[in-house]
């Protein structure tokens, strides 16, 4: 059953909470900037409307509040509270003022390689904790990755977390549609490597652009979208941008493969091949949308032009930091070449700022 959604004003007062404003919601409720007064802490709350019965929306909480580790979102309590003449639950947790993941990237919607590969890690690192404890979170997308004081990721929603008493596949209680698994489609079960699968899609989704997976939701369908995570044709090859190396794609396509025994086998596993990658450079977009490369010592450019209807121009820049002098990268620049052979000089340029 939905959820159903609370009337709230902020300032409002409900129990010992004064509500600030809402900083997030999702399916299952209203997160809250609050104040306890009881203790003088702001705290986030997240408040979960009659509609489930209160047993259920408990849950989140007494798995949340076992959990002690840095990538983890602290949950502290729960209240059920009479609001209206209704049943709140009123879950208290650690309120991270940065918020989640999505603030963090940019005009063109994507976050640079080094952050995505840090924060994966760091989300790896939580799920590690959680698999010990034989939980699947199995709602890992970038909207539940918060980012914590010292810039580190940190999961948060355990509203569909799923227990497994021996650590063998379960029912999942729910599934977020964008990141179901083939798994969930062909025999309704989660293990670890769903989790696995979620960190590679949400990983691919944070590198080349947050929207490019609900655009292909949107574009076909769920029917035809299911079919597509069941044949393992979600994510393709020309879908990644084109300065992704082929060692970090490789990472995440093994991640996201459609057979689970063919993925990584542990968050531990795909941590430490994430760790094993590191680049010289990145890419990201300056305020106008346009790509902007960087490394320790140059900020690199290109322009691109049609001089006619078949006829490309690419031009590679860069920028030294120190002095600011920009010249021109003959090795990657042309002026006279065919529609392919622009993209071609502009995929190798872009590939060679980010592996040097
Ligand atoms: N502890 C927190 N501190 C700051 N923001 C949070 C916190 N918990 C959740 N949020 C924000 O609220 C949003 C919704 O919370 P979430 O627990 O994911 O709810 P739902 O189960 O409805 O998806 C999150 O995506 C995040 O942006
Ligand atoms: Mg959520």
């Amino acid at each position: 059953m939905r959820q159903q959604r609370v009337q709230i004003k902020s300032g409002q007062i409900i129990y010992k909470y004064e509500l600030k404003q809402t900083i997030g919601s999702g399916r299952f409720g209203d997160v809250w900037l609050a104040v306890d007064h009881t203790i003088s802490r702001k705290i986030a709350v997240k408040i979960l409307a009659e509609g489930v019965a209160i047993d259920e929306r408990l849950q989140e909480a007494r798995i949340g509040n076992h959990l002690n580790h840095a990538n983890l979102v602290k949950m502290h309590y729960a209240d059920v509270v009479q609001h209206n003449g209704t049943d709140l639950v009123i879950i208290a947790m650690d309120y991270h003022e940065n918020g989640s993941i999505l603030s963090r990237v940019n005009t063109g919607n994507f976050l640079p390689i080094p952050d995505v590969i840090r924060f994966m890690c760091d989300i790896l690192r939580g799920l590690e904790y959680l698999h010990e404890l034989n939980l699947y979170h199995n709602d890992i997308k970038p909207k539940n990755i918060l980012v914590g004081a010292s810039n580190q990721g940190v999961l948060t929603d355990y509203g569909i977390t799923c227990h497994s008493p021996n650590g063998m596949p379960v029912q999942p209680r729910s599934a977020y549609k964008l990141h179901i698994a083939p798994e969930i489609l062909n025999s309704n079960q989660i293990n670890i490597q769903t989790d696995i699968y979620q960190v590679g899609l949400t990983a691919f989704r944070l590198l080349n652009g947050i929207g490019y997976i609900r655009d292909k939701f949107n574009t076909f369908g769920e029917r035809t979208y299911n079919k597509l995570v069941k044949d393992g044709k979600l994510v393709l090859a020309s879908d990644y941008q084109l300065f992704i190396p082929r060692n970090l794609k490789s990472v995440i396509n093994k991640a996201i493969h459609i057979d689970p025994a063919n993925r990584y086998q542990s968050a531990l596993e795909m941590r430490r091949a994430l760790e094993r990658l590191s680049y010289p450079g990145c890419w990201t977009t300056d305020s106008c949308g346009s790509f902007i490369g960087h490394s320790r010592r140059y900020t690199y450019r290109f322009e691109e032009q049609a001089l006619t209807a078949h006829t490309f121009e690419f031009i590679a820049f860069k920028k030294f930091e120190d002095s600011g002098r920009e010249t021109k990268i003959s090795a990657y620049s042309n002026k006279n070449v065919t529609r392919k052979q622009k993209e071609d000089l502009k995929r190798k340029f872009m590939q060679w700022v980010v592996t040097g």
